[in-house]
């Protein structure tokens, strides 16, 4: 059954066969904007590392949010970065916080769009790690606590969904239990299951202003060998309720994705982080790739490998494209 009868070029003659046979589509609701909030007013400061992303200032964001919405993005995830730090993270769960005051600014310009938490300590501690510190080790149960008190303020302020990306043991079982307890049961949780220690996460720290201040995140984070464990991490994730599952970063951990794909039924996220959005741009600038087609590629890569959904720094270019 060879050659000559098969003739694997016929259907990539012309442009309506490849169409028609294309088994991979993107479109703009497949992608979830990632931003950055900052106090103060009229603020866009650029991150260097990350060409065309912003910290920016709340009514900054609110407008940044209407005009992804108007290109068809359906969805943002807020990072925030507060007033001061302290050792136990304060700023990450007041009520009157940079993400609750975000959460209602961007409400308030745009209400349809979906707002998504990021929910975590290493913005605002000021050791920079996911959780607190006693005896120089990040203690999982006490973290867990400050979490759900997190997850409750985004909750309060008119989040969406909140997306954990502790590495906690534990937090999406906790986060669940505080959320049903004050009437958010319906608030749905998007965790961080597989998160792996990568050195690809490098321009966010600056976006973020969040690298540790000493060692590293090996001690929560996963090794980036590691494959059985990522199916497991998802497993307790989804026994906990997680409503969607993440695997992070993508590009990278494509056969993690693959995996996650075949073995659960459940949508998964798919994480392009900061250290491939800034490579794919390093390399662009330089005249070596085109950056739309490495952008379209590396997404359909993505999605082709069983994500449902992308978080994405290229979300508005993307959603723009494919609308
Ligand atoms: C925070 C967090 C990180 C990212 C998302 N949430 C950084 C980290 O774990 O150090 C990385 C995102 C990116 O690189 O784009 N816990």
């Amino acid at each position: 059954m060879g050659f000559p009868l098969n003739r694997m070029r016929r259907l990539r003659r012309k442009t309506q066969f490849r169409e028609m046979v294309k088994e991979t589509s993107l479109s703009a609701d497949d992608f979830i904007l990632p931003l950055f909030a900052r106090p103060g007013e009229g603020i866009r400061k650029k991150v260097s590392s990350m060409p065309g992303v912003f910290q920016m200032s709340v009514d900054t964001l609110a407008e940044e949010c209407d005009a992804a919405f108007s290109d068809g993005v359906r969805a943002v995830i807020l990072f925030g970065i507060p007033e001061h730090k302290d050792a136990l993270g304060t700023e990450a769960y007041s009520d009157d916080g940079i993400i609750p005051r975000s959460i209602r600014s961007i409400k308030k310009q745009t209400p349809d769009i979906i707002v998504v938490t990021d929910v975590c300590m290493c913005e605002y501690t000021d050791h920079g790690h996911c959780g607190i510190i006693k005896d120089g080790e990040v203690d999982n149960d006490a973290t867990l606590e400050l979490l759900a008190k997190e997850s409750l303020s985004h909750a309060r302020a008119g989040a969406d969904m909140v997306a954990p990306s502790d590495m906690m043991d534990g937090r999406v079982g906790y986060i669940r239990n505080a959320l049903d307890n004050e009437g958010y049961e319906n608030v749905p949780i998007m965790s961080y299951s597989a998160k792996f220690v990568s050195g690809f996460y490098g321009p966010f720290r600056d976006a973020a202003e969040s690298p540790p201040q000493f060692g590293d995140r090996k001690s929560y984070q996963m090794d980036p060998s590691n494959r059985r464990e990522a199916m497991r991490e998802i497993a307790l994730d989804i026994e906990e309720g997680a409503d969607i599952v993440m695997i992070k970063p993508a590009m990278p951990y494509l056969d993690i994705i693959r995996d996650a794909s075949n073995t659960f039924n459940i949508p998964i996220a798919a994480y392009q982080v900061s250290g491939e959005y800034s490579m794919i741009h390093a390399a662009a600038t330089n005249g070596w790739i085109d950056l739309d087609t490495i952008m379209k590629e590396s997404l359909t890569s993505i999605k082709r490998a069983g994500a449902d959904m992308i978080l994405t720094y290229f979300a508005r270019k993307a959603a723009r494209m494919f609308k």
